[in-house]
């Protein structure tokens, strides 16, 4: 297949990837996308690592196979930061891009040093994430805070649930710190899901702060990535959605739609790639069995 011909395929456990596939499109306007949600498996951000990366590698070994992308974006950072690497290692011929916690730049803008990094508990317990701190904010005062629901959270909101301010309150206001005069100048947004929040958090904030989405940097990366891969005339195929669940659901394509996307069903999640494995969820030192 030509390089015209052939998608990008942007992926997420959800509807968080469409932040980043928001600005693909300004940047990428002609590319064809496929965007695929793992929904059978959301939320992810509190699975047992192994488990996770398992799925994720046997679910790209079957997409790429099928799909044949020119590039995958992974929007979404509990899958990047833990099975990015293992991704690319077992797939050499493609171009990744990958979603890491915007750490380096909030340390290069911030002014007080005090950064809040707000993800998914997945997230906030990778050794990439320390990795980042450690790389690029050694001088500052980085705050992790992991939160079990803001994506589903996030997924209500934008499908025009009743999301209340206490429930996005309680669980942003660790966000926020004072310390001998200082205060928090930077929530990192690391979870894709969270932009599509983020005019609400503004609004609940105890003070403003610059709520950091990377998702614009990724789209650039993908340009840099794809070079003279890119399509440079409107192809004629529609931009598609598969979620693993293969969902009927009117209120989800109309969504999508809202976002060019026409979703449509797969066949290759009828076999095995889509059930949800048995899920072993981590609640703090306690290793528990999902029902
Ligand atoms: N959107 C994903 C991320 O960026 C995670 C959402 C989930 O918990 O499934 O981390």
């Amino acid at each position: 297949m030509t390089d015209t011909a052939r998608p990008i395929l942007v992926f997420d456990s959800g509807i968080g990837g469409l932040t980043v596939l928001r600005e693909i499109r300004r940047l990428l306007p002609y590319e064809q996308i496929l965007y695929v949600a793992d929904d059978a498996a959301f939320p992810i951000g509190a699975w047992e690592e192994q488990s996770l990366k398992q799925r994720l590698l046997d679910l790209f070994r079957d997409l790429l196979s099928v799909h044949d992308p020119k590039a995958v974006v992974i929007a979404c950072n509990t899958a990047f930061t833990l099975a990015g690497e293992a991704l690319r290692e077992a797939h050499p011929d493609c171009r990744f891009v990958g979603t890491v916690p915007a750490i380096k730049p909030a340390a290069e803008r911030t002014f007080s040093g005090l950064i809040s990094v707000l993800a998914t508990p997945g997230t906030v317990r990778r050794a990439y994430t320390r990795g980042l701190i450690d790389s690029f904010a050694s001088r500052c005062h980085v705050r992790l805070v992991g939160s079990d629901r803001l994506a589903v959270l996030a997924e209500a909101h934008l499908r025009g649930e009743q999301v209340p301010d206490t429930e996005l309150q309680a669980e942003i206001e660790d966000c926020f710190l004072e310390d001998g005069g200082r205060r928090t100048d930077i929530v990192v947004l690391a979870c894709t899901h969270y932009p599509f929040l983020a005019n609400r958090f503004r609004k609940i904030a105890p003070w403003p702060v610059d709520w950091l989405d990377p998702a614009e940097a990724i789209a650039r990366q993908l340009v840099r990535v794809l070079e003279q891969h890119l399509c440079k005339t409107p192809g004629s195929a529609a931009d598609r959605a598969v979620f693993t669940s293969n969902p009927e659901d009117p209120a989800l394509q109309r969504l999508l739609a809202g976002f060019g996307l026409t979703l449509v069903q797969d066949q290759l999640f009828n076999v095995d790639v889509g059930r949800p494995s048995p899920q072993v969820r981590q609640a703090g030192k306690e290793t528990l069995p999902l029902a």
